[in-house]
């Protein structure tokens, strides 16, 4: 069986053919960051009119490299959201255009289905497990019950886990998005310098905030006019472990919550994942509850259409496809499964 999964919701163009031996087949990941970068975040318009240039040479060059002709195709899946509007119908539309010339069912995906699916598709990983995905656009920790069974248990109530480290990087001068380069500032610096908040730490729950952590990034950094590589390099490692301290905080409570399901794995997904001291802080603690830990490589945390077309994969067998005449839903939450 094979699946071809479209991903367009914010700002990569991507495809790929997915088997259900869990192979890749063809895999294209387009990146708009330099159309953004000089913007500090990702505009929408320009990321529709850039989907709306790419994604047909790129769709046909994952067809071209797929082992199987497109009429061998089982089904198309394509993410219906959450994300930009204008980027998702431009997705959803060439997907509906290819299901219905080829004649094959189209799936819709949610997005966040699709990085909480993807762990099944590196890892034999069986029902249930938690996942933490942890991107520029969200910060979402849920229990995967099953295919389209989603336990939302919290997400952030202001900015993502991605979003301010990006927000932070721009206040150091890194260039968008900026969350690899402070990681990288942060290796030689002090993470025990700067006292920075731990936001919702050892309350109930497992929401995010992190609004507070970046006034206090912003006021932090103001008391540093000509601040030197090494305390750049303890600010950058102070703020990191705040982050990886949170993330830590909010899975113990999501473990405590979900323990009596008896979560097979804890899972790490999204763009932050790539962060190795947040995947070293999460392992530690899997380690510590006897749970395995996985983290996917990074290039199938961050965004891709190898997660998007497992996740139509995954709901193809069990006979879920969608109709031709839906909307995307920009607004799309994994409780509303
Ligand atoms: O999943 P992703 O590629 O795209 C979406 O936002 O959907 O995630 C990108 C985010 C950016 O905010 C980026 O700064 C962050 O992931 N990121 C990192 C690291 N690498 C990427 N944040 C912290 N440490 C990293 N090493
Ligand atoms: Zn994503």
């Amino acid at each position: 069986m094979y699946v071809l999964g479209i991903e367009t919701s914010c700002d990569e163009t991507a495809a790929a053919v997915v088997d259900d031996h869990r192979k890749i087949h063809s895999h294209i990941v387009a990146s708009q960051i330099k159309d953004h970068a000089i913007f500090g975040g990702v505009v929408p318009d320009i990321a529709a009119r850039s989907h709306l240039e790419k994604i047909t040479p790129l769709v046909q060059a994952v067809l071209n490299g797929a082992p199987v002709p497109a009429q061998r195709l089982s089904a198309v899946a394509v993410t219906a959201g959450p994300g930009l509007s204008g980027s998702l119908w431009i997705g959803l539309s060439f997907a509906k255009a290819l299901a219905l010339g080829w004649q094959r069912p189209l799936i819709q995906v949610n997005h966040l289905e699709g990085h909480a699916l993807t762990a099944r598709l590196t890892h034999d990983v069986a029902f249930p497990y938690l996942v933490l995905v942890a991107s520029g656009g969200h910060c979402e920790m849920c229990l995967v019950r099953n295919v389209g069974s989603y336990l939302a248990l919290g997400h952030s109530l202001d900015d993502a886990a991605g979003e301010v480290f990006d927000k932070v990087a721009r206040i150091l001068g890194f260039s968008y998005p900026g969350g690899k380069t402070l990681e990288a500032y942060a290796k030689n610096g002090d993470a025990q310098r700067f006292a920075f908040p731990r936001p919702l730490k050892g309350q109930p729950g497992c929401h995010f905030s992190f609004a507070g952590l970046k006034t206090a990034a912003c006021t932090l950094f103001k008391r540093f006019p000509d601040m030197s590589d090494q305390v750049r390099a303890d600010f950058c490692a102070s703020f990191q472990q705040a982050i990886a301290d949170t993330f830590l905080d909010r899975y113990r409570n999501a473990f405590e919550i979900v323990r009596e399901a008896h979560p097979t794995a804890f899972v790490l997904s999204g763009g932050v994942a790539a962060n190795q001291t947040i995947r070293k802080t999460i392992e530690d603690f899997a380690v510590s509850c006897d749970v395995p830990f996985i983290a996917p490589p990074i290039e199938l945390c961050t965004d891709n259409g190898a997660m998007i077309a497992w996740a139509g994969l995954e709901q193809f067998h069990y006979g879920r496809h969608d109709s031709l005449g839906n909307a995307p839903n920009p607004q799309w939450d994994l409780s509303g499964f």
